[in-house]
């Protein structure tokens, strides 16, 4: 009988969705047979669900797209805490999306995404859709996989930013302190803090004391180095901010006129060190651009596991990288869980024992 899979991207994009979309219809095109299977995009993510926003794809919509950068679908933000939430527009979503699934004739419904994505997915597969879920995302945070797609990539390029932020720092003799995405997790500043040199990495999982901080810099300047790259996630705090709650910290940060910690961390920097700091925030451009050789080859290797699980009729799981090995995990196992980095992590160990500073 002719299968009729949904596919969706959902959430922050990243690269490497498209090379996944085109692993999985490759693959299943093979498997099946391109007149027994028909591939409905869902338009910008769970809100084309929730809308009924779909397209018949082609297989030809699925060449070329290997090497693009961002999702041929369309994303959107639909925050998991709001799904079950009926607001003024009066729209039960999670009613029309199981609605729009029916209406659509699917057997299976696709989800690439992050951890938000997934416990949609969650939901939905507990609410009895079939749903087979992708990781995708640069931050590298979701529970039971030791890798995401769009990480990779994201590492290259905020590597290519602290390189060339070193050539001028060290040319200025200026702290450059550099922010990089990840609110919750620190994974994208750890590694790419490693591949790019930076002297002080700061991370969430580390809240960091200042004085740590401009101690590291002092040292380097007493070494006779009179600049330093300092990395910094998103998402850092200091130790002070660790013992508040999430709304006193906005608020405390509000009220100084300093939103995030990058900002006040250059100025603290500048402040006792009396070294020159400058900021630079990447900010989308990590999300942007091609995926690297490593993230075409997983998000291939995703997609057409994603196809094996699907002819297999295993719903209700998330493909995952255990050890090298590509398999699945439940959704229910997974979701509402994130992957920090622990900071006894042998990542956090190698950069201390070559004398990285993490404030903390
Ligand atoms: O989850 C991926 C991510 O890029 C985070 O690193 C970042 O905090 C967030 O998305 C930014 O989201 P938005 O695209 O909505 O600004």
């Amino acid at each position: 009988m002719k299968k009729r899979i949904g596919i969706l991207t959902s959430g922050g994009d990243c690269p490497g969705l498209n090379a996944t979309i085109r692993g999985v219809a490759k693959a299943c095109f093979e498997k099946f047979g391109e007149d027994n299977i028909e591939i409905v995009g869902v338009v910008d993510g769970y809100y084309g669900l929730i809308n009924n926003e779909t397209k018949i794809m082609k297989p030809s919509d699925f060449s070329g797209i290997l090497t693009q950068g961002g999702t041929i679908l369309g994303t959107k933000r639909q925050p998991y805490k709001l799904m079950q939430v009926i607001g003024e527009d009066n729209v039960d979503k999670v009613k029309n999306m199981k609605e729009t699934y029916k209406k659509q004739k699917l057997d299976c419904l696709l989800t690439l995404g992050g951890n938000g994505t997934h416990k949609t997915s969650n939901l939905l597969s507990q609410e009895g859709l079939n749903v087979i879920g992708l990781p995708k995302t640069i931050d590298n945070d979701i529970y039971g996989t030791d890798v995401t797609f769009g990480f990779h990539t994201a590492v290259d390029t905020a590597t290519d930013v602290i390189d060339r932020l070193h050539t001028t720092a060290a040319s200025h003799s200026r702290i450059l302190v550099v922010e990089i995405m990840g609110n919750k997790a620190g994974w994208l500043t750890l590694n790419a803090g490693i591949a790019g040199g930076a002297d002080i990495i700061i991370i969430p999982e580390i809240p960091y004391d200042i004085d740590k901080v401009a101690d590291a810099v002092m040292e380097r300047n007493n070494a006779g180095k009179d600049f330093s790259i300092v990395a910094v996630a998103e998402g850092a705090f200091s130790k002070a901010e660790a013992e508040m709650k999430k709304k006193e910290r906005a608020k405390k940060r509000l009220e100084a006129g300093e939103t995030t910690a990058t900002n006040r961390i250059a100025r603290q920097i500048q402040e006792i060190t009396g070294s020159e700091a400058r900021v630079c925030v990447p900010g989308h451009m990590l999300r942007g651009g091609s995926p690297s050789a490593y993230d075409r080859i997983l998000a291939t290797k995703f997609g057409v596991y994603a196809a094996s699980l699907l002819a297999e009729e295993k719903y209700g799981r998330t493909v995952a990288m255990v050890n090298g090995k590509i398999t699945s995990n439940k959704l229910e196992d997974i979701a509402g869980k994130a992957r920090l980095v622990d900071p006894k992590h042998q990542l956090v160990k190698t950069a201390r024992d070559l004398g990285v500073s993490f404030g903390g």
